[in-house]
């Protein structure tokens, strides 16, 4: 059966994208947020994922506000990247790891969970951007699954349902048959707000609750509905419902889920930056 080793969680901005092409890593404005990723470049490095799940939220690329579903799986062969234009100026195309998209969506409908199956999907920033920050040189070495959630357009799902989808994630990996090594990843959040009255808006003290929640207590941010997450850290930062997804994957791994890395930094454009690395322990 197939290995899920571990989960990531990582801020997604275009701007990243610009500070990454443009070589600004050194730069004392980027400087705190590049240098919370070699711990986790060091931990891919040695661990070697096969596959990376990513629960990410599309901006507008690839579903546009006519056709909004709540949650989509990928199920292509390959995706090409469909970013605003302001991030990096040309990725390759991601190779699909088509199998554990069947896999996945299978075990969601068996578990009632009403999916989209795209079998051809654009990918935009944040399902690519933390794959860039986790392997800056060249290409990264996984085949990806991409899955969606809604945090663009209300109603948006719940915590609690975002939670389900992500547990639900987890035992289809560990129900795969094939023996390669899965890692999943969120990417989103944290605390941010790019419009409106509140643009800007960034809660460092929900953040960091929120951070250390994941480790113990992984269903505590659930007590909240998603319009309680938005007034907590902004029409954005609800973007932090991938990270429980993502933690909700590793949960039936049960106390063998450790923390392995943390990172926290305040602003990267308009957004609280938040990085954290789980191990599944053997
Ligand atoms: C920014 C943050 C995001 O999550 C995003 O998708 C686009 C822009 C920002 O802070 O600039
Ligand atoms: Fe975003």
């Amino acid at each position: 059966m197939a290995q899920l080793i571990g989960g990531l969680a990582s801020s997604h901005i275009p701007a990243i994208g610009g500070a990454i092409h443009k070589g600004l890593q050194a730069d004392p404005y980027w400087a705190p947020f590049f240098a919370g990723y070699p711990p986790v470049q060091k931990w891919l490095a040695e661990h070697k994922p096969d596959v990376m799940v990513i629960f990410y939220n599309d901006h507008g690329l690839n579903f546009f506000l006519d056709k909004m579903p709540t949650f989509a799986v990928g199920a292509a062969a390959r995706y090409d990247n469909a970013d605003e234009g302001w991030g990096i100026p040309t990725l390759p195309s991601f190779q699909g790891e088509v199998d554990l998209s069947w896999q996945i969506i299978n075990h969601l409908v068996a578990k009632d969970f009403d999916i989209v199956t795209c079998q051809e999907m654009l990918v935009d920033h944040a399902c690519t951007l933390p794959l860039k920050l986790f392997w800056p040189e060249g290409e990264a070495p996984v085949s990806i699954v991409p899955v969606n959630i809604n945090t663009v357009q209300f109603p948006l799902p719940s915590a609690k349902r975002c939670y389900a989808l992500g547990k639900a994630v987890g035992e289809a990996i560990a129900a795969w048959d094939s023996d390669k090594k899965v890692a999943v990843l969120a990417s989103g959040g944290l605390s941010h707000q790019l419009d409106g009255a509140r643009a800007g808006f960034i809660n460092k003290a929900f953040d960091l609750q929120f951070m250390e929640s994941l480790v113990a207590n992984p269903e505590w941010a659930t007590q909240f509905s998603s319009l309680e997450l938005v007034e907590k850290t902004g029409t954005q930062g609800v973007e932090l419902l991938m990270w429980l997804a993502m933690r909700a994957a590793l949960s039936s791994a049960g106390p063998r889920v450790k923390e392995v890395h943390r990172n926290y930094h305040i602003p990267i454009s308009n957004t609280a930056t938040g990085l954290m690395a789980f191990e599944v322990a053997g």
